[in-house]
């Protein structure tokens, strides 16, 4: 088996689509065959139990690093995609302690049960030791000036911390006032990982509580999160055999939608 390749989801500003691109990832990777894990690291706000429908789950990660609960008991599996998700819970005043975090991750990293382990997490630098021991870091921004700044920012934290980093802009369109993806790469000096549209089937998705990648797998986003799929499996050796590309299980779920749909 192969060691678990740990991706910390991250921007210093909020609303960018981080949550959205961890758990369409998660989804991409997982229907092409490799083992995800998808941890809803954000402490402040957890949202991923929403977007995948899983809203009702009352153990989540900040139990088991509390050590209140174990990981086969915070572990949901999204039937749809096979990704395992440890939901977020929020503790209001009560946010877990480091050296918890860093052994329950090391553990989880060190079992190899997992090709990929995804982190979503709040805006900002939160947890920087968590941040030290993932493998990469991706900064999403998005095409404003204000988002792509900051985004600069985020990425000299990582870079003093000796984080490796990519970029995911997200929400790119051809807007007015929008910056475009080569002026954005050429002020960060890097090319980004993948440039995601802003997408209809985005908020769609949001409202259905099913993630795009499922929803509508041959829309202009998920084609794009495809992007990400190649760079990251790269990095694992290759996708994996047996892979239907994802593509059937996605049809599939939007042919049985469309069906609901026309008998209501
Ligand atoms: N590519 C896209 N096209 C259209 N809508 C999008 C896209 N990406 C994200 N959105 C929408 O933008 C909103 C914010 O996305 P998301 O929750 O993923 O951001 P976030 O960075 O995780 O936010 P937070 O900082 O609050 O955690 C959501 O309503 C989502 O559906
Ligand atoms: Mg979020």
């Amino acid at each position: 088996m192969r060691n678990s390749y740990s991706i910390r989801v991250s921007s210093q500003k909020g609303g960018v689509g981080k949550t959205t691109v961890a758990i369409n990832l998660a989804v991409a990777l997982s229907l092409h065959n490799f083992k995800v894990l998808l941890i809803d690291a954000d402490m402040i706000s957890p949202s991923i139990g929403f977007f995948m429908g899983m809203e009702n789950a009352n153990v989540g990660i900040q139990d088991v690093i509390a050590g209140k609960a174990d990981s086969s008991q915070a572990v949901i599996r999204h039937n749809v995609s096979g990704v395992d998700v440890i939901p977020g819970t929020q503790r209001l005043g009560e946010l877990p302690k480091i050296t918890n975090i860093l052994s329950y991750f090391s553990k989880i990293k060190s079992s190899n049960a997992y090709d990929f382990i995804i982190t979503d997490t709040a805006p900002g630098y939160w947890f920087p030791e968590f941040a030290s021991i993932s493998d990469e870091a991706v900064i999403v921004s998005t095409m404003t000036m204000s988002s792509v700044a900051s985004a600069m920012r985020f990425a000299e934290i990582y870079g003093r911390a000796r984080v490796p980093f990519n970029y995911v802009f997200n929400m790119v369109s051809d807007a007015r006032y929008n910056i475009t993806v080569q002026e954005a790469e050429d002020s960060i000096g890097k090319r980004a990982i993948a440039a995601l549209p802003e997408d209809p089937i985005v908020k769609k998705s949001e409202a259905y509580h099913i993630p795009a990648y499922v929803l509508g797998p041959n829309s202009e986003f998920s084609r794009k999160v495809d992007d990400l799929v190649r760079f990251y499996s790269s990095r694992s050796g290759g996708i994996p055999r047996g892979s239907d590309d994802g593509k059937g299980l996605g049809k599939l779920i939007g042919n049985m939608l469309n069906r609901k749909r026309t008998m209501v």
